[in-house]
């Protein structure tokens, strides 16, 4: 399509307009701790600042947007799994699952299914101990162009070496639990909208090892989409980083936003995320 194409169908996407938390510059490299760090250390040595972004409907481009061009893909897929807070039917049902709807979209050989991650909203999280895992506002990339080769090393010692002769990248398949999802819905920024400067190295420090992320400093080009009530039969596809250096849409960023448009009594969120390894031999 032309470019003035292009231009009059995004000008036509309903949108909302929502405010998305980015990192404020610094000159340290951004730390954040997963669990309570050690007296006298705080938590996260960054600052975000909220700006206002437009973010736009991205059913009606379903059709022509994918992991390679944009860093996103929505996707249709009913799962049957009864229920996503169940860890091990989760393993047991969900992996599969997942790894058959990540090969089909990337025509990957082998996908390598490492983590996952249930959220389900509740108010005053913070000053709970064991309150579910929360929607994540702030923007952000899981992996980096350093960690997620590292995460390879990590979890497949013994064939990392020939792995990462082939293209590797790391695709998360996000989903609601419970749909409409009307509360804290996830945004995706088209990876073609940012500029690799935008993206700042960050350490995510876990009891036992730090890994890499990047934090996100504002840009206004940046193309932010979401799906408006997102179905639990819908699947959102983003990829965190790719090795494919001649590809254009590498590195996703994505948060969690809060939609002025969401009615006050909608059901808090709950979601699942699935991280995979994904590898296509050389
Ligand atoms: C992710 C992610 C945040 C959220 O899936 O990688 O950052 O709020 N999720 O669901
Ligand atoms: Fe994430």
């Amino acid at each position: 399509m032309t470019l003035q194409e292009h231009t009059e169908i995004l000008a036509n996407l309903s949108h909302v307009v929502a405010d998305m938390n980015y990192l404020v510059p610094m000159d340290e490299r951004p730390r954040n701790y997963t669990f309570e760090p050690p007296a006298g250390i705080p938590r996260s040595n960054a600052e975000h600042a909220a700006h206002a972004v437009r973010i736009r409907d991205a059913r009606p481009i379903a059709g022509s947007v994918s992991l390679d061009a944009n860093g996103f893909a929505l996707l249709q897929h009913k799962s049957a799994v009864k229920d996503f807070f169940d860890d091990e039917e989760v393993r047991r049902v969900y992996y599969p699952e997942v790894e058959a709807v990540v090969k089909a979209a990337t025509g990957a050989s082998r996908v390598h299914i490492f983590d996952h991650t249930t959220r389900r909203r509740v108010p005053d999280a913070e000053t709970q101990a064991d309150a579910p895992r929360q929607p994540v506002r702030r923007v952000h990339i899981d992996h980096t162009a350093k960690s997620g080769p590292q995460r390879v090393r990590d979890l497949l010692p013994d064939e990392a070496d020939e792995l990462l002769k082939g293209r590797v990248q790391v695709i998360n398949l996000w989903r609601p639990i419970k749909g409409p999802l009307l509360d804290s819905p996830l945004a995706v920024c088209d990876a073609t909208s940012i500029d690799f400067k935008d993206l700042v190295p960050s350490d995510l420090v876990y009891p036992h090892r730090v890994g890499e992320t990047y934090s996100v400093k504002f840009n206004p080009a940046h193309r932010w989409y979401y799906v408006p009530r997102m179905r639990t039969d819908e699947a959102l596809l983003l990829k965190c980083c790719d090795t494919a250096a001649g590809v254009p849409a590498r590195y996703t960023p994505h948060s969690a936003f809060s939609d002025p448009t969401a009615p006050a009594d909608a059901p808090p969120r709950e979601s699942i995320e699935v991280r995979t390894l994904v590898f296509h031999p050389a």
